[in-house]
């Protein structure tokens, strides 16, 4: 990646990272200044939910950053997202030796803070477009560290394609991601019941300070090897029959955690239930679908190619169901000829 300059004007680049769904999910922080986790966590990387960001170099002045939602302009970042953005810009620059001020310009094709790690593809993508800018060429690991250092742990995923897995990590460099299999190795797709697309009211962070208060917290950690060995073995042999019933109870802990910590943090809504019983329904009709929720109301529909439409037709035509979104596996970042400013 290298940064583009326009006559007369300052560098500028950009790229593109992908959002990524955790089949094994990160909930608790073991150690909260270099985002390491208390355990392994592996997801899927995803193809149409994807972040775009490009950031340049400014001459002078207080620096800025701009969001743009879906079908919207460019406009002034919300004040905590702004924040979120200068920490890790701050941490880029003094990795890359280099000082700001900075303007960045970020847009992505989901709705943001919904529990469909929008906070991992941002960061991932301004890691992306911040080592474009400044003519550094990373390998995907050095990648995962730099967007790992934002402060979301997911981030680190997004630096990868496919199937991935991210360690627990000894010290702040061990924290990288690797991929288990390439996007060609297995095509799942997810289809994201959209109950609510408002920005969650507690975020992970806070989820993830709390969850060690719950009383279900050490009982899922002690059965996580098996999970691992079991999601692990299902993607290499592409069996969603094994994959499928751990992910399930891997979504329905981390929800069990937060509803139990102190205090209880509750992400679903009656809809969510609604969409986990339709899931049921399918499944008892013999349709090979599972579901999965980050932190939010939303459910994610994982499923092969035979069973995407009788899913989406199911599951699309429920009145809890605002939108349907499909997604499905895919490539890690890349840079961007085309700007956002
Ligand atoms: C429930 O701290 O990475 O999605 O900063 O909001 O992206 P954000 O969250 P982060 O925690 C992710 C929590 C999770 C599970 C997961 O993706 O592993």
């Amino acid at each position: 990646m290298t940064a583009s300059v326009r006559a007369g004007a300052l560098p500028r680049a950009s790229a593109q990272a992908p959002a990524n769904i955790a089949f094994i999910k990160y909930w608790g922080t073991r150690d909260s200044e270099a985002t390491l986790p208390y355990n392994p966590s592996i997801s899927m990387t995803l193809s149409h939910c994807v972040s775009r960001c490009t950031i340049e170099r400014l001459g002078g002045g207080p620096g800025e950053v701009l969001f743009r939602p879906p079908g919207s302009v460019l406009a002034p970042a919300a004040p905590g997202f702004a924040e979120g953005v200068r920490r890790h810009l701050s941490a880029l620059a003094s990795w890359a030796g280099v000082e700001g001020p900075f303007r960045v310009a970020t847009e992505n094709t989901f709705p943001t803070g919904a529990g469909i790690a929008s906070s991992a593809s941002g960061f991932a993508a301004l890691a992306a477009a911040f080592c474009g800018l400044v003519d550094r060429q990373v390998t995907p690991r050095e990648l995962s560290v730099l967007a790992r250092a934002s402060g979301s742990g997911s981030a680190a995923r997004s630096a990868f394609g496919g199937y991935v897995e991210w360690p627990e990590g000894e010290g702040k460099e061990e924290g990288y991601a690797v991929c288990l299999a390439a996007e060609g190795h297995w095509e799942i797709h997810d289809l994201v019941a959209v109950v609510d697309d408002s920005p969650k009211g507690v975020s992970s962070r806070q989820g993830h300070e709390a969850a060690l208060s719950s009383p279900y917290f050490q009982p899922r950690l002690e059965l996580l090897a098996e999970r691992l060995a079991v999601v692990r073995r299902a993607i290499e042999r592409r069996s969603l029959a094994d994959l499928g019933p751990v992910i399930e109870e891997e979504a329905i802990d981390l929800h069990l955690i937060a509803m139990s910590s102190r205090p209880a943090i509750f992400y679903w809504r009656p809809a969510t239930l609604a969409v986990l019983a339709a899931v049921r329904d399918l499944r008892a009709e013999g349709t090979a679908v599972w579901a999965t929720i980050d932190a939010g109301p939303n459910v994610h529909l994982i499923c092969e190619s035979a069973e995407v439409e009788r899913v989406a037709a199911a599951v699309g035509s429920m009145p809890e169901v605002s939108r349907l979104i499909r997604d499905r596996v895919g490539a890690g970042p890349c840079p961007l000829e085309e700007h956002l400013i």
